[in-house]
C-alpha cells in the first residue's frame, strides 16, 4: 500500500513535502514560502478569493451538514485536478467555479500544499479495520462497497478507494465520511456528464451501471463509516 495512508513518518512534514512536490526539487525555504502562501489563501483568502476555511473548515474537515466536502486527506494531485475542472467548467459547481477560476496555477499549488499538511479528518487505521468485517449480504450498501455488484459489472468501491474508503495514492480519492448528499450529487454529475470521469473514465462508467437505490445505499454506507469507526458500531 502507499505510504500516504500509513502512519506519519517521524520526518518533519516540511522536509517531506519538499521531497514530494513533483514539480521540481524545492528547497526547504521555497517549500516554506509555498506553505505560507497556501495558508494565507486557505485561512484568510486573497483579492477576489474567499478564505477556503469558511466552507471547508479550519482543518480542511469540511461540513457534513452543509455538504462541503473535506479537503484534508486528499492528495495534492487530486485536489489540483478538481480545481482545474471546477475552473474550466468540466466539473460543474456554481459555488466553486468563481473561486477556482480566480486562483492561478501557482496559487492552486500553494493552497493544496497547505491542505495536504493538515491532519486527516478521520483515523485511516480504524476505518480500514472496520471495513474488513465481512458485510451482511442484506446490507446493500456495505455489500456493494466491499464486494461490488458483478451482475452489473461493478467492482467493489474499496478496490479503488481502499478498505474503509480512505483513498489510494494520488488519483483515487478518499470517500469515507463525505456527506451522503454530496456523494449522491457526484453520481448525478457523472451520469449527466457534468463532472469528468477521472482517470480511465472509471467513475462515469460505474455511475451509469448503478441504479438510484444502490447509489443511495452505498452513499449512506460511506457517509456513516467514520462515525461507525469512532463508536465501534457496525456501519
Ligand atoms: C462558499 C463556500 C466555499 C468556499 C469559500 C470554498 N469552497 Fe471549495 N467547495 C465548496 C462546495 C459546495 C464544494 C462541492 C462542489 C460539488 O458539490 O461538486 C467544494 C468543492 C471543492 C473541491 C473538490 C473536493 C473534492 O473532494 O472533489 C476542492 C478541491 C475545493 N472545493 C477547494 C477549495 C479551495 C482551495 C477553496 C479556497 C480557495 C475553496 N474550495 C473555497 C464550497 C466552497
Ligand atoms: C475502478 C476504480 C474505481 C471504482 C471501482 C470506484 N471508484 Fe470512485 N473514483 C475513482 C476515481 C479514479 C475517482 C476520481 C475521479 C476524478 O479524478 O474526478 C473516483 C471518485 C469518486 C468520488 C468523488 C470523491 C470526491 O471527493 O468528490 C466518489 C464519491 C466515489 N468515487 C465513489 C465511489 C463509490 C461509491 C464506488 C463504488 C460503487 C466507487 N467510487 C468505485 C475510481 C473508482
Amino acid at each position: 500500500m502507499n505510504t500516504r495512508h500509513g502512519p506519519r513518518p517521524a520526518l518533519g512534514w516540511k522536509s517531506l513535502l519538499a521531497g514530494c512536490l513533483t514539480l521540481s526539487a524545492l528547497s526547504t525555504a521555497q517549500a516554506d514560502a509555498l506553505l505560507d502562501q497556501g495558508k494565507q489563501i486557505y485561512t484568510q483568502g486573497i483579492e477576489g478569493v474567499p478564505a477556503c476555511l469558511a466552507c471547508h473548515g479550519a482543518q480542511g474537515e469540511g461540513s457534513t451538514a452543509a455538504n462541503f466536502p473535506y479537503l484534508a486527506g486528499q492528495s495534492a494531485a487530486y485536489l489540483q485536478e478538481q480545481l482545474q475542472s471546477l475552473a474550466d467548467g468540466g466539473r460543474q459547481n456554481a459555488i466553486m467555479k468563481p473561486i477556482a477560476s480566480a486562483l492561478s496555477a501557482q496559487q492552486r499549488q500553494a493552497v493544496t500544499a497547505y491542505v495536504v499538511s493538515l491532519p486527516r479528518p478521520w483515523d485511516p487505521v480504524k476505518l480500514s479495520a472496520l471495513a474488513q468485517t465481512y458485510p451482511d449480504a442484506k446490507d446493500a450498501g456495505a455489500w456493494l462497497a466491499n464486494r461490488g455488484d458483478w451482475s452489473r459489472q461493478v467492482p467493489a468501491c474499496t478496490q479503488c478507494h481502499a478498505a474503509g474508503g480512505v483513498g489510494v495514492g494520488e488519483h483515487f480519492p478518499a470517500i469515507a465520511g463525505l456527506s451522503k448528499t454530496y456523494i449522491v450529487e457526484q453520481f448525478k454529475l457523472w451520469r449527466q456528464g457534468q463532472r469528468p470521469n477521472g482517470p480511465g473514465e472509471l467513475m462515469g462508467d460505474i455511475a451509469k451501471r448503478l441504479d438510484d437505490a444502490q447509489i443511495d445505499a452505498v452513499a449512506t454506507y460511506f457517509a456513516g463509516l467514520p462515525q461507525a469507526a469512532a463508536t465501534g458500531a457496525q456501519p
